[in-house]
């Protein structure tokens, strides 16, 4: 682990104009410097650098960042890799953190075997290039398969002797200890070893004999597992048989052809999900690169945002049997809860990409997915409708099935034009889609929204006439809720100025009231808690976890932490967002120290921005129950009722809070 201060130091005299120097040619433009962009081909330059505030921002389209996230992107690494990179670039020496003994054990460990690996991909691939039987058997399969020199190479393909131990007996002779050979899954402890006991070359045999083989990547293209491929149509034996789950191997979180695609689906910002290892070598052979496939498991969510991390456009493409309806019936509900673009694309004759790529030229390959893909719900729709279009008892059954697929989206606005879409497609009353699906969204909001705070006093409803808060605050109740204003605004507001601190009122148990002082990161946090309040938009989410993650290690992050974040997204919403709103409001701006009457003013824009977001909050509520009522059977009209009556009431605390503060 890198330590924070040589982090810091790095990030420091990595100027930005300097690192970015290397890769392009700049021109000078006032305070700035103009060049061409890296990342999209252009020809006049968009590319713009601000030494002054250390970033870089591309008008074309739109990538920004500092020193380090360039780095990343333009060499594709990670970031301990990048910051590693730039202390090599200006002689800073990075001396890792000292770890504990047991954190040492583990890490050697680890290397050793991701040392095994790389050893059993290079003696794989060369048993296959150099030896008769590699030649004529393993070689044989894949030229027959039609995967060419250059692909075989690319996927660093390779051949396992059928042979009890051939590849253990190699692997010992090299120096590799028989313990790693068993730990890395390569070999397989015969039953006479003993638990515990040292483990000797005796115990141990090949786990793939007579089997072509597919090393799989992690994220930094190093070898962590394999899956290898038996020749023989033998139904009773495993077609594949992949490496078992190791501390190097976290079957969850790799995908196939990640490593090699993530350029590419980033590029493209689109990406497509196969179900195997050769649907993936084979399209990148057609020339489509943008490509992954879960191994050896069904679609986890640890996978899929792996790939949100670069798009979150994804295109199924799974087979038409029923193993692939399966899989695409359990992974397309993750997809879209994980805020996905899911389309869906199938081949004819139950054809899978591989065996499609050779039976059309790449060109035909090319234009079938173009003009064959199609929108996830759209397609769910027609064929419901198609499948059911006499048959009104079964319409009623299956509609169930959309319904809970819409309702699994979180945007609002695009959850609501698929309502209006697939109502149309399924000659269906839109408010009914409607109803059903805020019945299914009701059910998983959390229940009994209580905002605690807010549960009025005596002075708070007295301090303003309702005319005022009409006047000034009142949310329109027919408007597309959108919660994204608020949202960004705390987070900016939590990024900026979390450091600040405010005092508020608080009550000890005795129900008496005092004044603590804390940060205004904290005391976003608390108001959003005691609500149970979640942000919707995933990455806001995700950035405001980890804010919180942070506070709670006793860390306070600050805005530098959030603009050299690993997370291209987060460093560049960051950098666009916060740093270029740094004001908090036009008459002053803010560096670094805040005199009181700011606090005074950031405290009272925190709680407007607080209060607007919770009105709206109810509002969303109040409007699913009102939608709710319209089919509710008699004896639930009386309890949504009575919601709807709490709900509004507290809606009117909140407005008369939040109108107060806004006059005050
Ligand atoms: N798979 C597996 N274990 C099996 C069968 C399948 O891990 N016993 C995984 C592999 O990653 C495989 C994917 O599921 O690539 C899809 O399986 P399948 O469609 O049966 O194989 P294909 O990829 O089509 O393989 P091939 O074209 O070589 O027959
Ligand atoms: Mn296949």
């Amino acid at each position: 682990m890198i330590p924070k201060v040589t982090v810091d130091k790095i990030i420091e005299t990595a100027r930005v104009e300097e690192v970015l120097g290397d890769f392009i040619t700049f021109k000078k433009r006032g305070v700035n410097l103009l060049g061409l962009c890296p990342f999209h081909g252009e020809k006049t330059p968009s590319f713009t650098v601000s030494p002054v505030k250390g970033i870089y921002k591309c008008f074309g389209c739109g990538k920004a960042g500092n020193s380090v996230n360039f780095i990343m992107e333009h060499l594709q690494l990670t970031y301990p890799e990048a910051l590693k990179w730039l202390a090599n670039k200006y002689g800073i020496e990075v001396i890792e953190r000292e770890i504990t003994p047991e954190e040492k054990e583990k890490q050697t460990e680890r290397e050793s075997m991701l040392i095994v690996m790389q050893y059993a991909q290079r003696y794989f691939t060369e048993i296959m290039t150099t030896t008769d039987e590699g030649k004529s058997v393993g070689l044989g399969y894949f030229k027959q398969r039609e995967l060419s020199d250059a692909i075989i190479q690319k996927f660093q393909l390779g051949y396992s002797l059928e042979e009890r131990n051939a590849f253990t007996q190699a692997a010992v002779k090299a120096g590799y200890q028989p313990k790693y050979l068993a730990k890395t899954g390569m070999s397989i402890l015969s039953n006479k070893y003993i638990e515990g006991a040292e483990v000797k070359v005796t115990d141990v045999f090949d786990r793939y004999a007579g089997r072509v083989m597919f090393p799989i990547q992690d994220d930094g293209g190093r070898v962590v597992a394999f899956g290898g491929r038996t020749l023989t149509n033998d139904k009773k034996i495993a077609k594949y048989i992949n490496s078992p789950e190791t501390d190097i191997y976290n079957k969850s979180k790799i995908l196939y052809g990640l490593w090699l695609g993530k350029k590419t689906i980033q590029q493209n910002d689109a990406c497509y999900l196969v179900e195997g290892y050769m649907d993936v070598i084979a399209m990148h052979q057609a020339g489509i690169e943008n490509v992954v496939a879960s191994s050896g498991t069904s679609l986890t969510i640890e996978q899929i945002k792996a790939i949100h991390r670069f798009t979150k456009n994804i295109i199924v493409l799974y087979d038409g049997d029923e193993a692939g309806q399966k899989a695409s019936n359990r992974a397309i509900p993750l997809l879209l809860e994980e805020g996905m673009n899911v389309r869906l694309l199938f081949f004819p004759n139950n054809d899978d990409p591989d065996s499609f790529s050779r039976k059309v030229t790449n060109q035909e390959f090319k234009d079938y997915i173009a003009n064959n893909t199609q929108d996830f719900l759209y397609f769910k729709a027609k064929k419901l409708n198609s499948e059911t279009k006499n048959n009104p008892i079964k319409k009623a059954t299956v509609i169930k099935d959309i319904v809970d697929s819409i309702a699994l989206i979180h945007d609002n606005i695009i959850r609501s034009i698929y309502v209006k879409e697939c109502s149309s497609i399924m000659d269906l009353e839109e408010s009914i889609l409607q109803q059903e699906v805020n019945k299914i969204r009701r059910k998983t909001i959390k229940k009994g929204i209580t905002l605690s705070g807010v549960e009025g006093t005596e002075e708070t409803q007295n301090t303003i006439t309702p005319f005022e808060v009409e006047e000034n605050v009142k949310i329109k109740e027919t408007e597309v809720l959108n919660f994204d204003a608020e949202e960004k605004e705390l987070l900016r507001l939590l990024l900026a100025f979390g450091n600040a601190l405010v005092t508020i009122e608080a009550e000890n148990e005795e129900l008496e009231k005092y004044d603590v002082e804390i940060t205004l990161g904290e005391y976003i946090f608390f108001e959003l808690m005691r609500d149970d309040i979640k942000f919707e938009n995933p990455m806001y989410v995700q950035i405001y976890d980890e804010y919180v993650n942070e506070l709670s290690n006793q860390r306070l992050p600050n805005l530098n932490y959030f603009s050299n974040h690993h997370n291209p997204l987060i460093s560049s919403f960051v950098i666009n967002y916060v740093h270029s709103n740094y004001e908090l409001s036009k008459k002053w701006k803010l560096h670094g120290v805040i005199i009181p009457e700011e606090i005074q003013l950031l405290k009272k824009l925190t709680q407007t921005t607080l209060f607007s977001y919770k009105a709206r909050k109810l509002t969303q509520i109040i409007n699913e129950s009102q939608q709710l009522l319209k089919t509710a059977h008699n004896n639930e009209d009386e309890i949504i009722l009575k919601q709807i009556q709490h709900f509004n009431a507290l809606k009117g605390r909140v407005n008369k809070l939040l109108g107060r503060v806004v006059i005050k």
